[in-house]
């Protein structure tokens, strides 16, 4: 690769400018160049190529924060070499963690006094999280089983087939049954009568979500924690609930601060909320913390001798950056309990603003819920020629990235878009989306249909009743179910490659 080789040529730089210079060979992609080359050319060459990313403000897609205060940019700035890890060069970094931890478990009623120092961790995200907090629940079941003298080489978790991905890896990595209550349509959180139900004595936990990742609703953990008391009580069990709160933690406390998810439930033994969503801080922190020191199992945590005192750590990696938990600390700091409030409350009257928007165009189902994390999550009424795959795509060319995605079992057959609102999505925005997806589907309705005839033929309003349809294809007879389950085939199909993700 011999990207450098004009590059010390005085006359060439003389002579050209950067475009002559650089934008004739090809850059490195496989190899280390052999030679270095001019910062400012190194800087321009990727700062040109990153032109073609998408523009993160305008990416509904995600709830990960996509602005903060410039004042808190410069202290992201400034600690950007310090190495979290090195707690006793850093003291004052660790504990504003510390600080951090104690302010999210009183957040979430834990029962630690008001001077007490919480159990708990600063993470790269709530994946991390969820891996510890799925870890301590393994660890203890074991514990106890081993104890009783009972095998423990099965252990399993129950959750919703909603689940966020990090849930599967979760089993998956460290070996536990992942046992999904299935989705139905009209129904996409998980049922918690089901849930119960399919606890057994290798159940490690159950774990609840307070804002699922597809329609932003809230799990009903109150519910949830009533049965699961009922059936420890009559099989001498003692299984847990963990939260996974990783946006609607920092929704609930403010603006339904009556609502019972948290620690004020007694089987709720860990929450996990991602510090990067509605914490207000940029992609890389994320926090769990547990009921009492009781459910943090000790020999999951490792103690590190810092200024003569004890730290206890308990993470998957060892060396990270400290800029996201110091702007944990000063988003907790700057805003206050009120502060949080305001822009939580300004994020669910602006996903009202697009819902609305959406009703009026009369051709959207909305999928998501009042209460619950601010998104807006719709499909269409009638998908038999165009779909909210063609309806993403066409965002895109006004800038807005919406995904869409089909629902999980056993709901495969409902394709939905999904725009996530945050603090830096305006009212006005709201609006000018909401008529940009007006504009979208006149234009994609005045196109032939690419679904084929026959995927035509199988779908349906998602507002059909699913039960016993049967549709005749061919020879034979198919359910619904497995219809729609061509037609989610075809939507991919029309969707060729491209994948919009959610996280
Ligand atoms: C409910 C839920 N859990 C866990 C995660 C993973 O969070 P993170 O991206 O902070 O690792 C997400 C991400 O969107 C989520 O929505």
């Amino acid at each position: 690769m011999v990207i450098a080789t004009t590059i010390t040529d005085s006359r060439e730089e003389l002579h050209s400018t950067f475009a002559s210079r650089y934008a004739r060979t090809s850059l490195p992609k496989f190899v280390m160049p052999e030679q270095p080359i001019s910062k400012d050319a190194a800087y321009q060459i990727i700062n040109d190529e990153l032109m073609l990313d998408g523009n993160p403000r305008l990416n509904l897609a995600s709830f990960v924060t996509t602005w903060m205060e410039p004042e808190c940019d410069k202290l992201i700035m400034s600690s950007l070499n310090k190495n979290y890890v090195d707690m006793d060069v850093y003291p004052v970094t660790t504990e504003l963690q510390n600080r951090c931890v104690n302010m999210i478990a009183h957040l979430f009623h834990a029962p630690v006094r008001v001077d007490e120092t919480a159990i708990g961790v600063g993470t790269v995200g709530s994946s991390e999280a969820i891996m510890l907090a799925g870890l301590a629940f393994k660890r203890k079941w074991q514990a106890r089983r081993k104890s009783e003298g009972k095998p423990c080489d099965k252990p399993n978790i129950v959750t919703g087939a909603n689940v966020q991905v990090c849930w599967e890896k979760f089993a998956r990595y460290f070996e536990v049954e992942l046992k999904e209550v299935k989705l139905r349509k009209g129904y996409y959180i998980m049922d918690p009568v089901k849930a119960v139900e399919m606890v057994d004595e290798n159940t490690i936990c159950i774990a609840a979500i307070l804002g699922s990742t597809l329609t932003g609703e809230f799990e009903d953990v109150k519910l949830l924690n009533e049965l699961l008391m009922e059936k420890n009580k009559e099989t001498g069990w003692e299984t847990p609930i963990h939260v996974d709160a990783a946006s609607g933690g920092f929704i609930a406390p403010f603006v339904y601060p009556d609502l019972e998810w948290d620690f004020r439930l007694p089987l709720v033994k860990s929450i996990n909320v991602s510090g990067h969503k509605y914490g207000l801080v940029y992609a890389g922190v994320g926090w769990v913390v547990w009921r009492s020191k009781d459910d943090l199992p000790e020999d999951l945590v490792f103690h590190i001798n810092y200024l003569g005192s004890d730290q206890p750590t308990f993470t998957l990696n060892f060396s990270k950056g400290s800029s996201q938990i110091i702007a944990q600390y000063y988003q907790f700091i700057r805003l206050g309990f009120e502060g949080y409030k305001n822009i939580m409350e300004m994020c669910m009257a602006n996903a009202r603003v697009l819902k609305e928007g959406l009703e009026k165009m009369g051709r959207f189902e909305i999928i998501s819920k009042d209460v619950g994390v601010p998104l807006v999550a719709f499909s269409l009424k009638n998908s038999s020629k165009h779909t909210v795959f063609e309806i993403s795509e066409s965002l895109r060319r006004f800038g807005w990235i919406v995904p869409a995605y089909t629902m999980p079992p056993d709901a495969e057959e409902v394709a939905v878009l999904r725009a996530v609102i945050r603090e830096d999505f305006s009212h006005s925005l709201a609006e000018r989306l909401a008529s940009d997806i007006e504009k979208v589907l006149k234009q994609v309705e005045s196109l032939p249909s690419r679904i084929s005839a026959r995927a035509a033929r199988l779908t349906s309003s998602v507002s059909d009743p699913p039960e016993e349809k049967i549709v005749a294809m061919g020879n034979f007879e198919k359910s619904v179910k497995e219809s729609h389950g061509e037609v989610t085939k075809e939507f991919r199909n029309v969707e060729s490659k491209k994948v919009s993700g959610v996280c």
